[in-house]
């Protein structure tokens, strides 16, 4: 058992969740905590590696199994280096993108199932779940046209997948909140970044105490 609480934003491209994970971790600071800010794939040198085999290169550098491995590798490392660590520590740990992304990305082509990406997330870290999850919602197209802004034609081997790819994606980050409202909660990401950040403030205020 930790006394940290573990939270990860998630969604699609362009979805502001970074810009969010920031500010969140600054807020919870103000409240004097002690907080974490990571992210997927990465959060340490080992996965950072990982990190730079899956983005760059082209789109058949790797098959779906393949990639849903690396992912799975990396989380591990995570996990095991520093989320557990820092969690056991009584810190609150904000992850930028966690399994969701990979139950999204990684399944849409049909190639593997829920129950196998998590079944990989079992073997490599010990299937730690976040204790909440926010999902940024955007429509695929207002989402893509910010991903295009900030990536300048450059984007990375999984953000340069088409829009059905992307759509697809952001459909089933919709079903997960639908199956698991209690973990995971759809957060409308066009408001400004202020007010999405007070109402994440206020859906964790529960947890704080
Ligand atoms: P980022 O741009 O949010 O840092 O994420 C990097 C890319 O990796 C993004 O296109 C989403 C993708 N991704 C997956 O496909 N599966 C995963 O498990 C994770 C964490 C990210």
């Amino acid at each position: 058992m930790t006394d940290g609480r573990f939270i990860s934003l998630e969604g699609g491209e362009g979805t502001g969740k970074s810009t969010q994970a920031r500010a969140l971790a600054k807020a919870l600071e103000k409240h004097g905590l002690v907080v974490r800010l990571t992210r997927e794939p990465g959060g340490t040198p080992g996965a950072e590696i990982i990190r730079e085999l899956l983005l760059t290169g082209g789109q058949d550098k790797w098959d779906m199994r393949t990639e849903a491995l690396l992912f799975a590798a990396a989380r591990a490392e995570h996990c095991g280096k520093l989320i557990r660590p820092a969690l056991a520590r009584g810190e609150w740990v904000i992850c930028d993108r966690f399994i969701d992304s990979s139950r999204a990305y990684q399944s849409v082509d049909g190639e593997l199932g829920d129950s196998e990406i998590l079944a990989l997330h079992q073997v490599g870290s010990k299937g730690l779940m976040p204790d909440r999850t926010f999902i940024l919602d955007l429509p695929e197209a207002v989402a893509s046209r910010r991903a295009a802004a900030r990536d300048r034609g450059d984007s990375d081997r999984i953000g340069g997948r088409d829009s059905d790819y992307h759509q697809a994606v952001m459909a089933k980050f919709r079903q997960f909140a639908a199956d698991e409202p209690e973990r995971i909660h759809l957060v409308d990401a066009s408001q400004s970044v202020e007010a999405i950040t007070d109402m994440l403030l206020q859906n964790l205020e529960a947890m704080m105490s």
